[in-house]
């Protein structure tokens, strides 16, 4: 099985949900300009699966995905784009180069998501990404950046979870395996490591590797104030009070809670003029 299996197709079924994340991107944008997302940048989009999803939700829809991995972006068109109506595919653009190189045309919202930033080590480069972003976006638009912490994520672990396939008869349902590997509490340098496995025992190992610098919320909000954007604020998850589980929906607050690992969402506003 592991022969046969295909890693961005695995990754796509393990960790994204283009329907899930285009309704609340969507949706809160709405709420927070009162304007409808008509004009989308996905930053590091790896296969693009997002940006293939928002121009076949509407005619109005326009998309840019940015990677800088060309196979990756290939493999995308192959399997995300080519299903598209030339109509759609028309309004999508697939850039192959570095998020800090791209600035035009300028889009109502830029995601980057999937804590792909967490590729900049520095400071100054990350300065660097989130000033050109800013520049990338319309006045009053928005960028949203996924963050994660709580004490669980510098804990060096390999975490499980089974992934449900069954429209894949070869492959079936499968295991992803989040593996958090080195981590140093000096630098925040981290490895994180996704392998696969299946149910006839063979294995994917080191599917992906990610060199990442574990990113705080506060500096990645200092960070943007300095690039320029405005009212930043951080989307939190909601608890369900019965089950003290994740709700899945995020809201603005001004306060988080001490958990032991949360995701969250940091939004930036780009000034109107
Ligand atoms: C973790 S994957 C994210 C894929 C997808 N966007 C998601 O949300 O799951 C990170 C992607 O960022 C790309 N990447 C890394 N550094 C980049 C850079 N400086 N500019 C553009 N893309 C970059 C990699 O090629 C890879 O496809």
């Amino acid at each position: 099985m592991a022969d046969l299996a295909d890693t961005h197709d695995l990754y796509q079924k393990s960790v994204q949900s283009p329907d899930n994340d285009m309704e609340f991107l969507s949706d809160y944008f709405k709420g927070y300009t009162g304007k409808v997302l008509r004009q989308f940048r996905e930053d590091f989009c790896g296969t693009a699966y997002l940006s293939a999803y928002f121009v076949a939700q509407h005619a109005k829809n326009q998309a840019i995905g940015v990677d800088l991995d060309w196979p990756t972006l290939n493999w995308g068109i192959k399997h995300n784009v080519s299903s598209l109506t030339p109509e759609q595919q028309q309004r999508l653009s697939l850039v192959n180069a570095n998020v800090l190189d791209v600035q035009q045309p300028r889009m109502q919202m830029i995601a980057a998501l999937n804590f792909s930033y967490m590729v900049f080590h520095d400071r100054p480069t990350l300065l660097q990404y989130l000033t050109n972003a800013r520049e990338s976006i319309q006045p009053g638009g928005v960028i949203v950046m996924d963050v994660w912490g709580g004490s669980e994520s510098q804990v060096l672990q390999e975490e499980a979870r089974e992934i449900e396939n069954s429209d894949d008869a070869q492959i079936g349902d499968f295991i992803f395996t989040w593996d958090q590997d080195t981590f140093d509490p000096f630098t925040h340098f981290y490895t994180t490591r996704i392998h696969f496995s299946f149910t006839d025992d063979s294995e994917i190992r080191d599917a992906f590797v990610y060199n990442w610098r574990l990113w705080t919320i506060p500096e990645v909000t200092e960070l943007m104030t300095e690039a320029g954007f405005q009212d930043i604020h951080v989307l939190w998850e909601g608890t369900d009070p019965d089950t003290k589980e994740g709700t899945a929906t995020y809201e603005r607050v001004d306060k988080g809670d001490a958990d032991l690992a949360w995701i969250a969402y940091i939004v930036g506003q780009n000034p109107s003029g």
